[in-house]
């Protein structure tokens, strides 16, 4: 009987796992970087003040996320969590980037992406507008197929381990298991030791970043009154006096009624008018725009008008919701 030789033709290269990831790798890789440097940059992001500060964020999450028992407990140490999402996602990114522990990397993304998911975006409706739950599934794929070997710091590593190791690059089917476990081992230590330097580069240009970032409100699209901290919520209850909120000015305090960051706008001598700064769209906290005299939300793009919280841009179609105040003796109260 004649056997056959059954010839295998090799995979096209497009077709082998690393090159199929590489764009979603690429692009996960900047936008987590981006966006962790993007939060080390904004000082309002670690105001414990600021309408878009984590803090409010935070407190905002309280009660409508299903984790809000968790996120309540977390609210004193904001500014630490904030941090270290910040650098969690640059790490991440760093992680895609490179090709070292790409697996981990992603899981981690994907930690940091439900984590949004369950407080930022959880009342977004429908939940595809809410981009978490995109990055949720967008890391599955890298979470299950790595870097497959290309663009990778990781795999580098690896066929120097062998290469020293006097090993066949890459690994023969019938390699004994003791010897793969062998370089296994040496190429997560050194590969450990290499995102360690990575990981601290990056650090020290987030730290950089954050120490060149300036003072709370000094961008656009932030509150141009010094936001309050106070907590007014009983009825009649003092939020902040009338010489603080001059004609033409935005106040920015925390409602405690509702636990939310709220505005007070002074439109015209005698007329105060307060609004929460949470849009009605899927509960972001929004921004005071002091140039376009507007709030603006940073999740969908939503603008308000800045005297009476109509709805200029959608995708939220109603205003901002009011809060009842009144003006008594120099303070203006809550109602
Ligand atoms: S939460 Fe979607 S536009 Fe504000």
């Amino acid at each position: 009987m004649s056997k056959t030789a059954v010839s295998q033709t090799p995979e096209p290269r497009w077709k082998q796992t690393g090159w199929i990831l590489l764009p979603l790798r690429a692009f996960l890789a900047v936008t987590m970087i981006y966006a962790g440097l993007l939060k080390f940059s904004d000082p309002n992001f670690f105001s414990v003040t600021s309408p878009n500060g984590i803090t409010s964020q935070m407190r905002h999450s309280v009660a409508g996320s299903p984790v809000g028992f968790i996120v309540q407990h977390g609210i004193e140490h904001a500014n630490l969590l904030g941090l270290m999402i910040a650098a969690g996602e640059v790490i991440v990114g760093l992680g895609l980037l490179f090709g070292i522990f790409t697996r981990l990397a992603a899981l981690g993304g994907l930690a940091l992406s439900t984590s949004f998911f369950l407080t930022v975006s959880w009342g977004t409706h429908p939940y595809f507008f809410g981009p978490d739950i995109v990055f949720m599934f967008a890391f599955t794929p890298l979470i299950i197929g790595g870097d497959g070997g290309l663009l990778s710091l990781e795999a580098l590593i690896r066929r120097r381990v062998r290469s020293r190791m006097r090993l066949a690059n890459p690994a023969p089917s019938h390699e004994s298991s003791a010897i793969r476990a062998e370089v296994n081992r040496r190429t997560v230590v050194q590969s450990g030791v290499v995102a360690a330097g990575i990981g601290a580069i990056g650090l020290i240009v987030a730290g950089v970043t954050k120490a060149g970032a300036g003072t709370p409100g000094s961008g656009a699209g932030t509150a141009v009154a010094a936001p309050s901290a106070s907590g007014a919520g009983a009825a009649g209850s003092r939020i902040v006096a009338t010489s603080k909120v001059p004609v033409g000015s935005v106040y920015a305090f925390n409602d405690a009624a509702t636990a939310a960051p709220a505005f007070i706008v002074h439109p015209a001598t005698d007329t105060y008018l307060a609004y929460s700064s949470i849009c009605t769209h899927a509960g972001c906290a929004c921004g005071y725009d002091s140039q376009h005299d507007t709030f603006v939300c940073p999740c969908h793009g939503s603008i308000f008008n800045g005297k009476t919280g109509d709805v200029m841009q959608g995708p939220a179609t109603t205003p901002l919701a009011k809060i009842p105040i009144t003006v008594s003796n120099g303070y203006i109260l809550r109602a």
